[in-house]
């Protein structure tokens, strides 16, 4: 105890030689508060803070896009929230997308601006990448009805997840009917080469499309087609229009019921189609059905299958679905073939720009 009162009064600085010296007391100062503890502790974190975070500052968006707050507000954006804020004159043009879907999101939705109806556009996430991502770009336009299905399956046409995937859609728009607004639903690999909306004439309940490729009379009848093969008809869910009425929401219930009825299994590898056929089957007596015509809204199978008849049809054409094909890359070549991938030249077209690339 002495001895260190000793020492320390030895090196007091003001018992130094020189205490004085401005030279000789700053150097040894200015070094001592450098390795002084807080010095080393901010040293330290500094370290610390650039190793943990330098290496993520250089990968692509998903992970920060997440947690920043501007975007994760979305999280808590509901659908009649968002059905309020995209609705023009009563009625929502919706459609149902995960991640692997958005270029042709946006390839659709440039077709969409053309005939200037995107406004009313609300793209349903099915997982929270695509939300955040959308409404980054293009805000309130994407919202997402919880719980979000397992995204790592659902672009896989045929399997269980694409079935749980596509089997969310009647729920979707019933709750939109169940708000009071007409809607309109489309699969994203769809192009407009012209306005829908003067086709969907008159007070029907729901408007549809055939997806048979055999040929029509150009007059043909607007009434749900005679069942075929397989006792039922071949009514495409890929497009679909409904007024807020009775009648659309019954069709919506038991498309519902249909889907629980015949879930997916090994062998049958359905889609959400057949049990839309057969709701419209079950109901067609209680309900006002309205078949599209087919000049206007032809299936792939006939579009991409019959060049006599796009000929004869010249300028009739309305929405092109590129179906009757699966897998991601064999549709985009023959969009490209087409004319119809419009997002490798007219991307500045797009509400979601070039995707924020
Ligand atoms: C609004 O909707 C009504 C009925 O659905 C339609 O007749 C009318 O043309 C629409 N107006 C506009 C500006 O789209
Ligand atoms: C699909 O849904 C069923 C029933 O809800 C569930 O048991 C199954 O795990 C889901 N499968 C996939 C791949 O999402
Ligand atoms: C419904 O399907 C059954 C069985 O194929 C058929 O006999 C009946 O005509 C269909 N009803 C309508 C309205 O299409
Ligand atoms: C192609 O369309 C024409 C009418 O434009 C029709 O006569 C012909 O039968 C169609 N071909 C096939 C294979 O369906």
């Amino acid at each position: 105890m002495s001895s260190f009162l000793h020492q320390r009064s030895t090196h007091n600085p003001l018992s130094s030689p020189f205490p004085l010296s401005p030279r000789s007391s700053s150097l040894p100062a200015r070094s001592f508060s450098l390795f002084s503890p807080t010095a080393l502790l901010v040293i330290l974190s500094l370290l610390i803070v650039l190793g943990v975070f330098l290496p993520w500052a250089g990968m692509p968006e998903g992970l920060f896009s997440a947690v920043k707050p501007s975007v994760a507000k979305w999280h808590d954006y509901t659908l009649p929230q968002a059905a309020s804020f995209v609705a023009r004159n009563g009625t929502v043009i919706v459609c149902a997308v995960s991640q692997p879907y958005l270029p042709f999101l946006s390839n659709w939705l440039i077709s969409i601006s053309r005939q200037k109806h995107q406004d009313k556009v609300l793209v349903i996430a099915e997982d929270y990448a695509t939300l955040y991502k959308v409404n980054e770009l293009w805000p309130g336009h994407a919202v997402l009805v919880p719980p979000a299905p397992d995204s790592q399956s659902a672009h896989k046409f045929g399997s269980q997840g694409f079935f749980n995937f596509t089997s969310r859609r009647p729920r979707h728009l019933l709750q939109i009917l169940e708000l009071g607004y007409n809607v309109m639903y489309n699969d994203v690999d769809m192009v407009w080469l012209a306005d829908p909306f003067p086709y969907l004439e008159g007070n029907h309940d729901v408007y549809f499309t055939d997806d048979m490729a055999q040929v029509k009379p150009l007059k043909h009848s607007h009434e749900l087609p005679p069942p075929g093969k397989k006792g039922r008809t071949y009514i495409c869910s890929c497009m679909i229009f409904l007024h807020p009425t009775n009648g659309a929401k019954l069709v919506m219930k038991k498309w519902i019921e249909e889907m629980q009825a015949q879930p997916w299994s090994k062998t049958q590898k359905s889609n959400d189609q057949p049990a839309f056929n057969w709701a419209l089957n079950k109901t067609a007596g209680q309900v006002d059905l309205y078949l599209l015509p087919q000049a206007a809204f032809p299936t792939g199978g006939l579009y991409f299958k019959n060049k006599t008849w796009v000929q004869d049809t010249k300028g009739m054409h309305v929405i092109i679905h590129n179906n009757y094909i699966t897998g991601f890359e064999k549709k985009i070549k023959r969009f490209r073939e087409y004319g119809l991938w419009l997002v490798d030249d007219h991307a500045d077209e797009s509400p979601l720009g070039r995707l924020g690339d």
